[in-house]
Order: C-alpha cells, then sequence, then structure tokens
C-alpha cells in the first residue's frame, strides 16, 4: 500500500514521512507544489529522497491556482464574514485535486496531509479528496499520533534519523503561517489573544500604510468577461496579474486584514492576513461590475455571494452546490469586459474611473441636464404612486406603523 502526501519540505511533514512509513509501513509519495508560496520548492525534493522516498513530484502549479480557482472566486467578488478573503480555503481543493491525480498515477491507495484536527484545512482536503474519488482513504497524523509539540517532534527527529535542517539555524516565525500566490496567513502566538495587536515586523508582503509612499500609484486594469486581462496596457498571464498587484499593492500598504472568524468546526479563531492583489482585484472587479452589470443580477449575485463563500470555506469547491452557483456566476460576467482606473495611496484601493464598450450607463438618461426626452419624469409620479398603494391601504384601514 501506498500514501501520497502533500509535503512541503518543513519540519512537520517530514516527521510525517517517517511516521507514515513507521506507523502503516507503506511506500510514500511526497507532493509538493509552487502555488506562490515564495519559497522554493525544490529542494524538497532532496529532503524527501534523504527520507527514502522514491516517487517524488513536484508541481509548479501557479497558472492553474489563479486562473482556475482565484479569478473564478473573484468573479463571485467572494468574502467569508465581511472581511476574510479565502487566500488559504481557495488554495485546498487544487491540493486535494492533485493529491487525487496522483494517487491515480501511482495506483496509491491512500492520501495524507499535515493539517490538524482542530482547523478548516483537514475539512477542505479531505471533503475535496472524497468527492474526487470516493474510495480513497485518508491518513490524518495530527489527529492520531501524540507529538503535540515542536519539542515532541524535534524529539522524535532525533529517534528517528530525520536529517533536519529545520532544527537549528533558521529562527522559526512564531505564528503558524499559509501562503500562496493570493495571501500569506498567520495564525496562533500572540494572537491568540484578540485584543492583542501583531509586531510590525510579522507583515511579510507588504508595508504598513505610515510607510508606504506618499505618492500615490495610478494602474489601469483591463478585464474580459471578469477577469483581468491587462495591466497598465500590458497583456499578462493571470498568475503574472496576481503577482504584478502583490508587489504594487504590497508597496502601498494594501491587503492587511486582522479578524477573527467561524471556522467549521465551530471555535472562533483568530488571523492576519496580507491579500494586497486580492483586495484590489476585488475592488476593481465591483467597479467593473456597476457598470456593466444589470441591477437585477448585480443583486442577486451580491445575495448568494455569502453562500458561495461559505462553500469555499467549508470545504466545498467540489460539490453540485458550488458548481451550480459558478455556472450562474460565469455566465453574468458575459458583459463584465472594460477598463478601470484605480489610485493606490497608504493603504487604500481608490476607484478613479470605470469605463466599458459594454456599460449599461446612459448619460443621455442619467445626466441633470435637459436630457432630450429620454426619460420621461412625469412617469415617477404613477410608479411612486402603485408602489405605494399597499401602504396607502393599509393606512386607510387604520394599521399603524411603530
Ligand atoms: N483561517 C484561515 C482559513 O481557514 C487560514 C488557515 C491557515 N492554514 C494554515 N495551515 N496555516 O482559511
Ligand atoms: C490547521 O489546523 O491545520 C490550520 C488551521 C486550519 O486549518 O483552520
Amino acid at each position: 500500500n501506498k500514501v501520497v502526501l502533500a509535503y512541503s519540505g518543513g519540519l512537520d511533514t517530514s516527521v510525517i514521512v517517517r511516521w507514515l512509513q513507521e506507523t502503516y509501513s507503506c511506500e510514500v509519495v511526497t507532493f509538493t507544489a509552487d502555488i506562490g508560496q515564495g519559497e522554493e520548492v525544490e529542494p524538497a525534493r532532496a529532503k524527501a529522497e534523504a527520507l527514502g522516498v522514491k516517487e517524488i513530484y513536484i508541481d509548479d502549479l501557479r497558472e492553474e491556482f489563479v486562473r482556475d480557482f482565484v479569478y473564478p472566486m473573484m468573479r463571485a467578488n467572494a468574502l467569508y464574514e465581511g472581511e476574510y478573503r479565502l487566500g488559504t480555503s481557495i488554495a485546498r481543493p487544487l491540493i486535494a485535486k492533485r493529491l487525487i491525480e496522483i494517487a491515480n498515477e501511482t495506483s496509491a491507495d491512500a492520501i495524507s496531509h499535515g493539517a490538524t484536527g482542530k482547523g478548516n484545512d483537514q475539512v477542505r482536503f479531505e471533503l475535496g479528496a472524497y468527492a474526487l474519488k470516493p474510495g480513497i482513504k485518508v491518513i490524518a497524523p495530527w489527529r492520531e499520533w501524540d507529538l503535540n509539540s515542536r519539542e515532541s517532534l524535534m524529539a522524535y527527529c532525533e529517534k528517528h534519523n530525520i536529517p533536519v535542517d529545520f532544527s537549528s539555524k533558521k529562527k522559526k516565525s512564531p505564528y503558524s503561517m499559509d501562503a500562496n500566490l493570493l495571501h500569506i496567513s498567520y495564525e496562533g502566538g500572540v494572537l491568540e489573544d484578540p485584543w492583542m495587536g501583531p509586531e510590525e515586523d510579522m507583515w511579510r508582503w507588504s508595508v504598513s500604510p505610515e510607510a508606504a509612499p506618499d505618492e500615490a500609484t495610478f494602474i489601469e486594469l483591463e478585464y474580459e468577461r471578469g477577469d483581468i486581462v491587462a495591466i497598465d496596457g500590458e497583456k499578462l498571464s493571470p498568475a503574472t496579474v496576481l503577482e504584478r498587484l502583490n508587489k504594487i499593492g504590497g508597496a502601498n500598504g494594501i491587503g492587511r486584514d486582522d479578524l477573527v472568524e467561524n471556522r467549521y468546526v465551530g471555535m472562533k479563531s483568530r488571523g492576519c492576513y496580507e491579500t494586497p492583489g486580492g483586495t484590489i482585484m476585488l475592488k476593481a472587479h465591483r467597479a467593473m461590475e456597476s457598470l456593466t452589470l444589470d441591477r437585477e443580477v448585480a443583486h442577486l449575485k451580491d445575495a448568494l455571494m455569502p453562500r458561495y463563500a461559505e462553500m469555499i470555506y467549508n470545504g466545498y469547491w467540489w460539490s453540485p452546490e458550488r458548481q451550480m452557483l459558478q455556472t450562474a456566476i460565469d455566465e453574468s460576467q458575459i458583459h463584465v469586459n472594460g477598463k478601470v482606473r484605480l489610485k493606490l495611496y497608504k493603504g487604500n484601493v481608490i476607484v478613479e474611473g470605470r469605463q466599458s464598450a459594454d456599460s449599461l450607463f446612459d448619460e443621455s438618461i442619467a445626466t441633470f441636464e435637459e436630457d432630450a426626452g429620454a426619460y420621461n419624469q412625469a412617469d415617477a409620479e404613477g410608479f411612486i404612486k402603485l408602489n405605494a398603494l399597499r401602504m396607502r391601504i393599509a393606512a386607510n384601514k387604520g394599521r399603524k406603523l411603530l
């Protein structure tokens, strides 16, 4: 029997490799993906080899991640609980999909991951895996073993001859972090007290708004069917778009969030997030839709958005309900084409202009000046009277308000 492990090359998942080999006496296949976490993935090969792994997968999934996961989510303007931009949540379904593909290629009968039994990530990995391969076995070491501290993990390494370069030199971050092209997240450490603010040096991708340049930065984003296809007139791939926006946004102090969220398993958790590019994308996409979407389509989309965000947060990317909503959302984007002009300044994303060949904005109707008969103001009288009809009836019958 064989198990495919989502392997970062770090301490935890290296211990998992050995633990799987010993506990289940199985062949371990490792899978390490570059999804834009900003760390080299190639070193994971030597580390896996040193642990006796024979089948090692290292994939660059950056384009697929942004094209097939981040972009579709952005079309929905997804935000969880009004604040969280879902950076970790949206990467998990892709990892789950690759784990299953690799399980199929290597005839493995199980997958494994390094998520704890307390969090959302375990749910996301496993719901995805079961949806894509119903008979797959799942091994979640954190739910089984008793290596619950860094010390016990280190002791395990020593005892089992796991070659660690993790131990000494590099000072370990005091936070539990997860990074990809969309965001970097921080949990744990001092953040476990919701009253305590993080140290400034926790943040890795952005400067503070105070330290951002005094000169504003201006950019122009071009949209096709709800997706950004160019920045300042330069056509760019989805991953390149996000990379650029992260740089520009981070340099202007954009995209920091500090929040308490409700995990699917039932507990509240405090997290800090840096999502510079995603913050710009969300603001700009809404500006593009404001010009091009029909009102009722826009409002219906907005009503469904929290449900859609919840599906992603809770791990139901690979579900019929998410697919159903995605189809509707994608359909709504046919006319979401054009350009948005933005000013980025000390943590703010300010829309300065929007333009579209598919615009529904009609200046000849909206104008405060003479409108040449396109809109007859007298029509408004009957419109309002009929809308007031039921309220007038109720008032006539003596119904009281307040
Ligand atoms: N709380 C966020 C979420 O549920 C971030 C999770 C971070 N995951 C991690 N393995 N550090 O999406
Ligand atoms: C974990 O518990 O592994 C990370 C946090 C989460 O999944 O919510």
